[in-house]
């Protein structure tokens, strides 16, 4: 089978398309034929050794997967060659076969296609744990979301809205934008233009966001949390400009608020039931079409390094996928 290996850390051009043999379903687990593999900023970060998250060389990139079930390891139950599955694998996804371990695997709506499934559980996932269990988002709240036309962003603007706040999106590019507007946004704001704090407080009467979703990090976050309400919560999701921003506590005493940390893998490692619920409480809201990845962009296997190159040149909308 082929896979997009990456045999030593280096830019996305680094990665190599091999012939391997196909891998084999052990005890517990099953093999997958990949049909799509979503594309998210982790792979930018893995490739290069810049992950907290750090498997041993050659691995292929691509954490999140929707496919087939080709075969089923020993004392599997609960599933069947030829199900539509879906699994977050953390890496390993841009291949054409992938063994995962049977738990992971997680049947696919009938109404969803590949693409979308694959598309659909980090992001989601991330943004719907961030702002349920998190910050505890009220309906009427407003909810001012950074970064906002990319993967997880775009996710947190609809499920706001979902959940009756009142969406605030920021983006660099008013072409960005748009496409905030179109899955739901209320207001907008092109932080590469206008100045955050000073755009978040009119936007809001002068009150400030209620809750803030951050997945840019850099000198955004200061900005932003200058410009968050009285007892607000701060949601930190990731830094995808690169700086890790260092935050004078003093904002959070003057206004009761809160910064509050997101780490959605740990969490569902650590509270599987919780997050079986959540996964189905969003299969619910994509059913009733409150909620739909945006899949701006695919990529055929051996093209995978241009995939990654979108989103690390910080051109990507909502989702990219892979199609092995
Ligand atoms: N905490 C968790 O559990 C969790 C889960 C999944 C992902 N994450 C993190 O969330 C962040 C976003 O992930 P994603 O998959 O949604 O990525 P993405 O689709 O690339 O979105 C990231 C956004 O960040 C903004 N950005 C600002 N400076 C950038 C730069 N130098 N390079 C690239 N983007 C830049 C871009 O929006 P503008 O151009 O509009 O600024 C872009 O749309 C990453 O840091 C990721 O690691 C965290």
């Amino acid at each position: 089978m082929k896979t997009l290996l990456c045999k030593q850390f280096g830019p996305p051009e680094s990665l190599v398309l091999e012939d391997v043999p196909s891998p084999v379903a052990g005890p517990g687990m099953v093999v997958v034929e990949v049909r799509a593999c979503g594309v998210n900023f982790p792979d930018v970060l893995i490739i290069e050794d810049k992950c907290q998250f750090k498997p041993s060389l050659p691995f292929a990139p691509g954490g999140e997967i929707s496919g087939v079930v080709k075969e089923l390891g020993e004392g599997v139950t609960g599933l069947a060659v030829g199900d539509r599955v879906l699994a977050s694998t953390g890496f390993g996804g841009f291949a054409e076969e992938i063994a995962i371990p049977a738990a992971a695997a997680v049947p696919i709506p009938e109404s969803m296609d590949f693409p979308t499934a694959a598309a659909f559980l980090m992001t989601y996932g991330t943004s719907y744990y961030a702002l349920k269990d998190r910050a505890h988002l009220r309906a009427g709240e407003n909810l001012v979301v950074l970064g906002a036309a990319g993967g997880v962003g775009l996710a947190a603007v609809e499920l706001g809205k979902a959940m009756g706040a009142r969406v605030i999106a920021a983006a660099s590019s008013e072409e960005k934008l748009t496409v905030c507007r179109e899955h739901g946004a209320d207001e907008t704001i092109d932080y590469s233009q206008e100045n955050l704090k000073d755009r978040m407080k009119e936007l809001t009467g002068g009150q400030g966001a209620d809750v803030v979703y951050d997945p840019v990090g850099g000198s955004y976050s200061e900005l932003a949390i200058r410009a968050t309400a009285w007892e607000g919560r701060f949601l930190v999701i990731g830094f995808a400009a690169g700086d890790i921003p260092r935050i004078p506590l003093n904002l959070t005493l003057l206004k009761s608020c809160q910064i509050v940390g997101v780490f959605w893998g740990a969490f569902v490692g650590r509270n599987p039931e919780d997050n079986r619920r959540n996964t189905s409480e969003l299969f619910d809201l994509f059913a009733q079409g409150r909620i739909k990845p945006y899949v701006s962009s695919t990529y055929p296997l051996a093209r995978g390094a241009e995939a990654i190159e979108e989103i690390g040149g910080r051109r990507a909308r909502g989702k990219i996928v892979v199609l092995p």
